[in-house]
């Protein structure tokens, strides 16, 4: 997916000089459309990380045994399953036993998150939302890069029906599709997202995982026209009721009833909200050096 990021400019000095080799590993997982392995976007992602800091080990997780098996998950494999492959080969990988920070774009993230409040052993430090949805979506306005035809597809299956059984079992995306008009029925009927955004019971071990994180940081995209409402990549939604007017994480519910953990977490200063001003997942490297690099450390 040639659009997913766009580098104003590949050039950038060498941080071998810096030497050292005790950098805290970092997991990756790509956006839907996306792979682990493209070298335009999870692939240099590794790249700037490993130059700015060399020696770390950064996993980017596949989902399936081919690559275009993981960029066929990312539509079609239901999230929990995924998200259960995903805490297996992090359990399973020995240089991972000391803990990482995770990084997620765009859908990524949200499953990542799931991740921290599932799968505690071995402890995620950090976690970066690269333009995650914590509130899921209500419109896909875009699909982007070259998934046009698959996002046609996908806005059909969830106009027919998003909270039926046979959507939700196979379309990820309807597992994260949140309805604020019908908002019961997202709360019922969302396998995935309602389950780890505790809409049906409040699990307490969801809580603790999710707050023993050092820091949740969240970026959102200023011009974004792929995630519909935006302020979904900061934990914000529609006012319930209606799809006109957002509400942010502080305002919400969720916060306030702090059925997650967020407020202590923000109170904790835990919680980082961060902004790029361009398009989705789109920033440049100088961004990424400056903004998120500084918790990879
Ligand atoms: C840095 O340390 C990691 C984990 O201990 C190791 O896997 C990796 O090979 C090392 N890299 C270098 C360049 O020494
Ligand atoms: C809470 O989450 C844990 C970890 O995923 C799970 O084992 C447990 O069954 C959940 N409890 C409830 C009440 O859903």
């Amino acid at each position: 997916m040639a659009s997913l990021l766009f580098f104003g400019s590949l050039l950038f000095l060498s941080g071998a000089a810096l030497g050292s080799n005790n950098s805290i590993p970092l997991v990756l997982w790509h956006g839907m459309g996306d792979n682990c392995c493209n070298p335009l976007s999870m692939g240099s992602i590794k790249k700037m990380v490993e130059d700015k800091l060399p020696g770390i080990y950064v996993l980017s997780l596949m989902i399936g045994k081919t690559i275009a098996e993981d960029t066929e998950s990312g539509f079609f494999v239901d999230v929990n399953k995924q998200v259960d492959i995903a805490c297996e080969k992090i359990a399973q990988d020995p240089k991972l036993k000391g803990g990482y920070n995770a990084m997620g774009f765009s859908q990524g993230a949200q499953f990542l998150r799931a991740v921290a409040q599932r799968c505690p052993v071995p402890p995620m430090k950090n976690l970066i939302s690269v333009g995650g949805q914590h509130q899921g979506v209500y419109g896909l306005p875009r699909c982007p890069g070259e998934s046009s035809h698959i996002c046609d597809w996908i806005r059909r299956a969830l106009d027919s029906g998003a909270y039926t059984d046979a959507v939700q079992k196979r379309l990820v995306q309807a597992q994260y599709w949140h309805d604020p008009i019908n908002s019961d029925l997202y709360k019922q009927h969302s396998l995935f997202l309602a389950d780890i955004n505790q809409e049906r019971v409040v699990n307490e071990t969801y809580k603790k995982n999710l707050m023993s994180l050092e820091k949740f940081v969240m970026v959102k995209f200023l011009k974004d026209t792929v995630v519909d409402p935006v302020i979904s990549e900061w934990f914000g939604f529609f006012k319930p009721g209606q799809a006109k007017e957002t509400e942010t994480l502080q305002e919400s519910a969720l916060y306030k009833e702090d059925r997650l953990g967020l407020a202590q977490m923000d109170k904790a200063g835990k919680l980082v909200f961060l902004f790029s001003d361009g398009d989705h997942l789109q920033f440049d490297q100088a961004w990424f050096n400056a903004k998120l690099i500084p918790y990879l450390q």
